[in-house]
């Protein structure tokens, strides 16, 4: 049981190397292929915007949006070996800071234009603290993009197989039950938060965000081709986008 943000860090501590040596140097298809387009399109043009990127890894992302014209990108990451790697590639418009996102003390009220959290909340103790943080620091009109894992896969997400292996279907089991949950990625474990959609969508409501849009990322058969790994997202919703906006 991950009892605070330091017990969560040191799995990330644990499994930064091999993070950033995937998203530099792998076919990342989870990124590429499914979330990364529905994503920029969300954030639209960022030409001359002010962005943060809460749990911003090895700052990938934040590359991205500074190469399409971005005016200052600041990523922020409890984990300091990620944040050690961003700013081996960074510009002089972006900025790394090690900090948990759940806490943006650090920040005015109303300075940025747009903020990103990608596959960040599911990662927090408390996504409803970052939530608050991210209403606060944005400007009016300022949007939030959050993609996430699904709480249909952050529930269980389980294949159930049949005799010879095949995937015939997912359960989804413990819905109700929020809290803990483990996984193995890339040889090591990592705990997520599962929480129902309704946690989620009546925080973003209570901290008074505007719900502009909810995306349920799937790929198109040439997608496919390119990706064959997807294969999944096809079937079943993986992860989520919400893209909310400051009144
Ligand atoms: C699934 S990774 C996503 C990284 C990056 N956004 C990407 O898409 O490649 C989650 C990131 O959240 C970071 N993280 C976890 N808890 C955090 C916290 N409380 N505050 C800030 N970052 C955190 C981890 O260190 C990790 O880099």
């Amino acid at each position: 049981m991950a009892n605070s943000s330091d017990d969560l860090n040191r799995e990330w501590i644990a499994l930064a190397p091999a993070w950033i040596k995937e998203a530099r140097e792998g076919r990342n298809p989870t990124r590429n292929g499914l979330l990364d387009p529905p994503m920029l399109a969300a954030c639209g043009d960022v030409t001359g915007l002010r962005i943060l990127d809460c749990g911003c890894g090895e700052g990938r992302f934040c590359r991205i949006l500074m190469e399409r014209g971005a005016a200052y990108v600041l990523g922020l990451d409890l984990c300091e070996p990620m944040i050690a790697a961003a700013r081996e590639l960074q510009s002089e418009r972006e900025a790394y800071r090690v900090q948990d996102a759940q806490d943006l003390g650090f920040l005015e009220d109303e300075t940025f234009d747009l903020v990103v959290s990608y596959l960040n909340q599911c990662d927090l103790l408390d996504f409803a603290a970052n939530t608050k943080e991210v209403f606060r620091v944005l400007k009016k009109g300022g949007r939030f993009i959050i993609a996430n894992l699904h709480p249909m896969r952050s529930a269980t997400g389980k294949w159930h197989r049949g005799p010879d292996g095949e995937k015939l279907y997912v359960t989804v089991d413990n819905y109700f039950a929020e809290g803990e949950r483990h996984w193995p990625i890339m040889g090591t474990m990592i705990t997520n938060f599962h929480r129902s959609l309704s946690t989620y969508i009546n925080t973003f409501i209570e901290t008074g965000f505007l719900i502009k849009k909810i995306i349920e990322p799937t790929i198109t058969w040439e997608q496919l081709a390119t990706y064959p790994e997807l294969d999944d997202e096809l079937r079943v919703p993986n992860f989520i986008i919400y893209i909310l906006q400051k009144p």
